[in-house]
């Protein structure tokens, strides 16, 4: 049986794992448990890409040799996806053995055919991206279009991988295959690139040494993503043993900064190898820090160690799968992730499960007994519906919609139990109609914790146990899906899922910081008229506003509407001003006044007064 083979990228060791590298990985994580739940034996591979200059400067940067530094570097991946849970079935590393042998046994074979040749290469490079640039990609600047970095000038002898060649080929593989790049609109970039016609590639380079020699001209080392894109083969036997059970990969995540490598050079090395194309390569987005940019300079960099210490490891896979639509960028903030925490986690999974196993408890010794007939199989029917709209979206790597369905299952439950009140068929003595609403939420559980296992495996499993199952490894989904087929069973509370979390103090404090109506009068606020505007010349974004204030002389003002609003739709409009602020030069205009507008991310509005009045009223 053809193994799922799942892959992450191999993360460089120059620094140390953040957010976005376990992003990915938790995703490749999350459909590799999926697919084992579904009854699929998966291959889920990650690693390290260790070689190349970017390596080797950080290394001298540090006063260790590029081993050493990825030796230290490496084991902070490998404990982080251990505390992350992380199921990988193998992790590869650049400088294994096998894999330098196959990187080298690939050049030879590629060389043989003679789609490689010698020559030399004459043009800009990023080191921090490891990547080729074209003149008409960087522009007048020379800076780096992916991370806009300087470039260096390469120019020396190098062996080149005939990519235009591929052209042709890889237009007609993409036409053959419509999901070959997820999402769609990524891949669109990718066919208008190839479009845009191909260079041969450079695969070589002779002015620094880490990397893995060519085989037959130990001057040159192989271009390291050449080396590192053939660590999903490598990991895998190249060619050897299990290989073919495995090979081809079905779905290589990554993140869109790497995307032109895995649609367009790796599956033209493949063709090149005669070896088959993967399946599917998906793209995620970008994830930013409370809206910036992550950088060490900003100091911004968080630290997955920290988030799970702090809220534990299934919350922090919750907030990030569940937080973005996955394949758009997205924005990590601690504030959010408690809000997510609170009211999804605590509130509507984390007390369900408690009030459920609580009732059975009080109500039922704990032991629940399936019923001999079922009068209300609603729950049983909805998990169902619920399974085929998560499976929907799996197939689409939509983790945020599955886990949107889920939690629509789950407050579905909370309603359940409301409206069967569970309490009152108690003290009626209804015990029959009441063993089977408290069995119907048991199965319900039952159902949650097998389909949510994937996601949140931790509580997965605690509530298995709390259930009175055994080990979520030995069942697969249908045991979950059948609400019928646990004869009895013991169920005893033993902890609760999730802690709610006080917001930080100082953040609650900012929140609700209230001020005096002394405070409020210390801002004058003034109906005015604009009696001219004009766009500031060489700004993108200031208008320059003539205004009467009701007093002798108009008053200047300068404000960011350029995006927002044409100067003549200004003329004549009754806006509202602080009258009292300080003045303020902005491009050289002096500007006495601060116009108010409402905005909620795309939209700016002026606000006005809703009847005329005089110019110069004031505003309280
Ligand atoms: O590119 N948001 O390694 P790398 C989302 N070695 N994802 C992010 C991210 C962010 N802010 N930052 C990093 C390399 N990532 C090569 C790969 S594969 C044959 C070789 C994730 O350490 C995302 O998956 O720079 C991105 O593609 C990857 O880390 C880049 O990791
Ligand atoms: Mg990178």
């Amino acid at each position: 049986m053809k193994r799922y083979y799942i892959t992450t990228p191999i993360y460089y060791v120059n620094d140390v794992p953040h957010i976005g590298h376990s992003y990915t990985t938790l995703a490749a994580d999350t459909l590799a448990r999926y697919k084992r739940l579904q009854g699929e034996k998966v291959f889920f591979l990650t690693g390290t890409d260790e070689h190349g200059q970017k390596i080797q400067k950080a290394a001298k940067s540090v006063n260790l040799t590029p081993q050493e530094l990825a030796d230290k570097v490496v084991s902070n991946f490998q404990r982080l996806w251990k505390k992350l849970g992380i199921t990988n079935d193998f992790f590869v590393r650049t400088t294994d053995d096998y894999h330098v042998k196959c990187v080298q046994e690939a050049f030879e074979y590629i060389y043989k055919k003679g789609d490689i040749y010698k020559g030399e290469y004459e043009g800009w490079y990023c080191i921090p991206c490891e990547s080729y640039y074209s003149e008409i990609e960087i522009g007048e600047e020379k800076l780096c279009p992916v991370c806009g970095r300087k470039l260096d000038l390469v120019k020396e002898e190098s062996y080149f991988f005939k990519l235009s060649a591929y052209e042709d080929k890889l237009l007609k593989f993409y036409e053959e295959n419509p999901d070959f790049v997820i999402p769609n609109t990524r891949f669109n970039e990718i066919k208008s690139f190839v479009k845009g016609g191909l260079k041969d590639l450079s695969i070589t380079r002779t002015s620094f040494d880490w990397g893995i020699p060519v085989p037959f001209d130990d001057k040159h080392v192989i271009y390291v993503w050449f080396d590192a894109l053939l660590n999903y083969v490598s990991a895998i036997g190249c060619r050897k043993g299990e290989f073919d059970e495995i090979w081809p990969a079905d779905v290589h995540f990554v993140g869109k900064d790497i995307l032109r490598f895995h649609a367009v050079y790796w599956p033209a090395f493949l063709m090149s190898l005669d070896l088959p194309l993967p399946k599917h390569v998906v793209a995620h987005g970008w994830w930013t820090v409370d809206g910036k940019k992550m950088s060490k300079s900003l100091g911004n960099v968080v630290d997955p160690n920290e988030m799970i210490e702090k809220y534990t490891r299934d919350a922090y896979r919750y907030f990030l799968l569940r937080n973005v639509p996955f394949g758009l960028d997205g924005d990590f903030s601690e504030r959010e992730l408690i809000e997510r925490i609170n009211s999804e986690l605590v509130n509507d999974f984390g007390n369900l499960v408690n009030r459920s196993l609580t009732m059975i408890e009080k109500y039922l010794d704990g032991v629940v007994n399936m019923p001999i007939t079922v009068e209300d199989d609603s729950l049983a029917k909805l998990g169902k519906s619920t399974y085929e709209n998560v499976v929907k979206h799996m197939d689409i790597f939509r983790f945020d919609e599955a886990l949107i369905d889920i939690f629509d299952y789950v407050r579905a439950v909370n309603k359940y139990i409301t409206e069967k009140e569970p309490w009152a068929l108690h003290k009626q003595k209804k015990s029959a109609e009441l063993n089977e609403v408290l069995y119907n939420i048991f199965s319900a559980l039952k159902f949650i914790a097998g389909v949510i296992s994937p996601f949140l495996p931790d509580s997965s499993a605690k509530m298995l146990e709390m259930l009175g199952l055994n080990d979520i490894g030995s069942y697969n989904i249908e045991f979950f899906l059948d609400f019928y087929n646990v004869e009895q069973a013991k169920v005893e509370k033993k902890t609760i899922l999730f802690e709610r979390i006080e917001q930080r103090k100082e953040e609650s404090k900012k929140k609700e910081k209230r001020i005096s109506i002394d405070e409020f009068f210390n801002v004058e606020l003034r109906v005015a008229k604009v009696l001219e505007a004009e766009d500031v010349e060489k700004s993108r974004k200031l208008i320059k506003l003539k205004i009467d204030i009701g007093e002798e002389k108009p008053r200047t003002l300068v404000a960011g509407l350029k995006e927002y609003y044409k100067p003549e739709e200004l003329v004549g409009k009754l806006i509202v001003v602080v009258a009292n602020l300080k003045p303020a030069k902005l491009m050289g205009i002096e500007s006495n006044g601060m116009l108010l507008a409402a905005k909620d991310g795309e939209n700016l509005s002026l606000l006005t007064v809703e009847k005329p009045v005089k110019p110069g009223a004031k505003i309280s």
